[in-house]
């Protein structure tokens, strides 16, 4: 009996311990977290809310040709809100007047994505992204040599120097290259819409759709086409993943190149596999981002179709001769399907289902410009 009651006390003295060795390591643990986020504040976590100052500088900021050397581009002449933030050429046009390589993705809703641009899969942050267009040389985009050259311009506009300074206050030096692109990542965080025909469908209103619609809608998720298999996005977090897949538009001399220009994805890995990979687009606002691909290469929807029942890209002349539908990289996904006339009209009109000009009521997602 004592011994008993002398292993209960031992007992209750070891679970007396434990619990305060457990409030202590919480205590710890909690001081340390509190102690490290002071210290190193994460800039996306700032920005779940960016202030309104701060992303209204951010837009002064996008649509101001003022941001490229020569003062000829600004983010929004590439990225043009009538255009869902895109630009309506086959690849975009740099400040010099080159074409630079790729197709300009629309910037609606960027910020639920998975990764940025069209062949990297490790862009995941605006202020990594931003270093591209500013400092891309090869050719220019907004044309910069370096930080210092950015500071410089914007130090000479008295308007930013009022602003920077109400925006930063604390801040030794307002205007730097980091404010810069804290600013702009809190506007491109604000770039948000959903209000197509199909966010409402997907809310519970089903009567939004036509017959003619919805039957698109069932062929879009179907087995035959696949195409809600790579194009998804999570309707409930709004997140858009990030896939990379090899669509079979080349297939230069029967290897499963592409143009050497882009190869997307295997340029970073350089993995064979990954040869023609890129980023599964967003079909949010389709119908208004023409032309389409990483390279602009396909000029509508309906060739888009075309491509994928054929089971690829067969390109006849020129410098890219090659059937892609051969492609050895190509995804097992595309494998070609017979396609009535009437079953692509409904196919593209439920592609337009997902267009959505909701975001050009949002006055502060529109032209503003800082004149002084
Ligand atoms: C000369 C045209 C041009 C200019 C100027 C430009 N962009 Fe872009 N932007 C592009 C192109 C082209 C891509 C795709 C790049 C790639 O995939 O490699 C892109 C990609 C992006 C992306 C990634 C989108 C995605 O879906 O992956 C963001 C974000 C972006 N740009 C924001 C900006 C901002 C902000 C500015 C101004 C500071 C800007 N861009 C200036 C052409 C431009
Ligand atoms: C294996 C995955 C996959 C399947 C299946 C697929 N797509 Fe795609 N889709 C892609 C990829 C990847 C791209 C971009 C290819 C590139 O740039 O080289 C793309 C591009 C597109 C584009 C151009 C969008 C833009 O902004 O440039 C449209 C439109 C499109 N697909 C519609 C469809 C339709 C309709 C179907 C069904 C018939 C479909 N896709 C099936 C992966 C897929």
């Amino acid at each position: 009996m004592e011994l008993r009651q002398q292993e209960m006390a031992i007992n209750r003295s070891a679970i007396k311990l434990f619990v305060k060795k457990k409030y202590l390591l919480t205590a710890i643990l909690f001081l340390s977290f509190f102690f490290i986020s002071y210290i190193y504040p994460s800039t996306e976590k700032k920005l779940t809310k960016p202030s309104e100052e701060l992303s209204l500088l951010g837009r002064y900021l996008f649509y101001d040709t003022r941001l490229s050397y020569n003062q000829t581009k600004s983010c929004a002449s590439c990225h043009d809100p009538s255009l869902a933030f895109s630009d309506g050429y086959r690849t975009a046009v740099g400040a010099d007047g080159y074409a630079v390589r790729r197709n300009t993705p629309s910037l609606l809703n960027v910020r639920y994505r998975g990764s940025f641009t069209w062949g990297d899969s490790g862009i995941h942050r605006f202020d990594r992204q931003l270093f591209f267009p500013f400092f891309n040389q090869h050719p220019k985009e907004l044309g910069w040599e370096n930080e210092q050259a950015v500071g410089a311009r914007i130090k000479n506009i008295p308007g930013y120097v009022a602003l920077f300074n109400t925006v930063f206050p604390k801040h030794k030096t307002p205007i730097s290259i980091k404010n810069i692109f804290y600013a702009i990542t809190a506007f491109e965080k604000t770039i948000v819409s959903h209000a197509s025909r199909y966010d409402a469908y997907l809310e519970g209103n089903e009567s939004i759709l036509t017959a003619d619609e919805k039957a698109g809608m069932r062929l879009f998720f179907s087995r035959k086409l696949n195409c809600g298999t790579c194009h998804v996005w999570d309707p409930k977090n709004k997140l858009i993943p990030s896939r990379f897949e090899n669509t079979g538009l080349y297939n230069l001399d029967m290897t499963g190149d592409y143009p050497r220009s882009d190869q997307g994805l295997y340029e970073i890995t350089k993995n064979d596999f990954d040869k023609g990979k890129f980023r599964v687009p967003s079909l949010r606002n389709v119908l208004l981002t023409a032309p389409y691909t990483h390279d602009g290469s396909v000029s509508t929807v309906t060739e888009m179709i075309d491509i994928y029942a054929r089971g690829g890209r067969k390109i006849e002349v020129g410098e890219h001769i090659g059937d892609g539908s051969q492609n050895p990289y190509k995804s097992k996904l595309i494998k070609g399907f017979s396609i009535s006339k009437e079953e692509k009209e409904n196919l593209i009109s439920f592609l337009n289902c997902l267009t959505d000009t909701g975001y050009l009521k949002n006055k502060k997602l529109l032209f503003v410009a800082l004149n002084k």
